[in-house]
């Protein structure tokens, strides 16, 4: 990874602290409280000889809503896939609440709720039975599994379609019934494997909004999720994985705090001069001839660029932002060199 412009590679990615924008002594400050979530010097090489982990370190505090970012193939569902169990790691460890995966694999598997990336369920079963079943495998007993399946499917929006067969679900609702599926075992820690992807806006907000309610009563939550504007309104901790390493951490507010460069979308009255103004410390680039796209400092004072705009002739009709802060930061940091030239 070439040089990045915020936060530095650290050894071990940390959240000590879930509370929103704590300050860096109190995040540096030794926490006594056990981490959700620790993994030290983690390391995966599939048989096929691809390192997926190269040395991945990470805590994540009890309480947190923690985003994992990457881009494809950087490792995330890797990661996800050995604290879940799934995968063996090939050297370094994870631990669940002081739990030691290798160690105590079975009671470290109590703690956690795993959503998947791919859908995993029998879609000839019914959800009520899907929900029932997976809690019985795990030792709820049937008459505490059927309350609680009341309970998340009607959080899910499912309720009404409990004994219907699976099958016949939209994809927006089988992803919430894998997040239904997950919060049966009441887990400490639910891990989910991008719940909202492919997932309509409106269906994408409302699983928002169960994911805070489950967030708020306790549960630890760890995402990924290509949608940045998920991880920015829902989560307080990130880190960002790419190639196998993680190349930034920490609090969401401070990591988007550091990003030095705003960039706006302007719509003129008129075509854009066949030469652009110049306006020192800010990048401007014709989108067509309506549309103007400017990169500036963020301490630039935004009249002064109307004020160099104004006096050549270029009259503007709106303004918007370029895109979500949290996805200018992660396409600069995850830039493939030859396209960050
Ligand atoms: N079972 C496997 N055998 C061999 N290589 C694998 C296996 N699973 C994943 N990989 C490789 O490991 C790397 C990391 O893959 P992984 O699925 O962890 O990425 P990801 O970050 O989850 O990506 P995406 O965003 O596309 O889901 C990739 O190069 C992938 O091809
Ligand atoms: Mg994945």
């Amino acid at each position: 990874m070439s040089q990045h412009p915020v936060g530095a590679t650290p050894d071990r990615a940390t959240a000590n602290s879930a509370a929103p924008g704590a300050d860096a002594a109190l995040r540096d400050a030794p926490s006594d409280k056990v981490p959700a979530l620790r993994v030290t010097d983690l390391r995966k090489t599939y048989g096929n000889g691809v390192e997926a982990l190269k040395g991945v370190s990470l805590d994540v505090a009890e309480g947190d809503f923690f985003a994992l970012l990457g881009p494809n193939g950087a490792g995330k569902s890797t990661l996800i896939g050995i604290v879940s169990s799934l995968v063996n790691l090939t050297s370094g460890s994870v631990e669940i609440f002081g739990t030691d995966i290798t160690r105590r694999r079975s009671d470290a598997m109590r703690l956690i709720g795993l959503v998947p990336q791919e859908l995993n369920f029998n879609l000839f079963e019914k959800p009520l039975d899907i929900l029932v079943n997976y809690a019985g495998f795990y030792g709820v007993p049937r008459k505490v599994a059927l309350e609680r399946a009341e309970v998340e499917l009607k959080r899910a929006h499912l309720w009404s379609k409990a004994q219907m067969t699976s099958r016949t679900l939209s994809g927006g609702m089988k992803r919430r019934l894998m997040i239904a599926r997950a919060m049966m075992t009441r887990p400490r820690l639910l891990i989910l494997d991008e719940p909202t992807a492919g997932v309509d806006i409106e269906i994408r907000r409302g699983m928002w909004d169960s994911l805070q309610e489950i967030n708020a009563s306790g549960t630890t939550i760890i995402l990924t999720t290509h949608y940045l504007e998920e991880a920015e309104n829902l989560c307080r901790n990130l880190a960002i994985i790419d190639h196998g390493s993680i190349i930034a951490s920490g609090p969401m507010r401070s990591l988007l705090a550091e990003l030095d460069v705003q960039g706006f979308v302007l719509d003129t009255d008129g075509a854009l001069p066949a030469t652009l103004p110049v306006i020192e410390g800010a990048t401007l680039r014709a989108r067509d001839a309506h549309t103007l796209d400017i990169d500036m400092p963020r301490e630039m004072d935004l009249n002064h660029i109307f004020v160099a705009l104004d006096a050549a002739g270029i009259k503007v009709r709106s303004m918007r932002t370029k895109s979500n802060r949290l996805e200018e930061l992660f396409v600069r940091m995850t830039a493939r060199p030859e396209q960050s030239a």
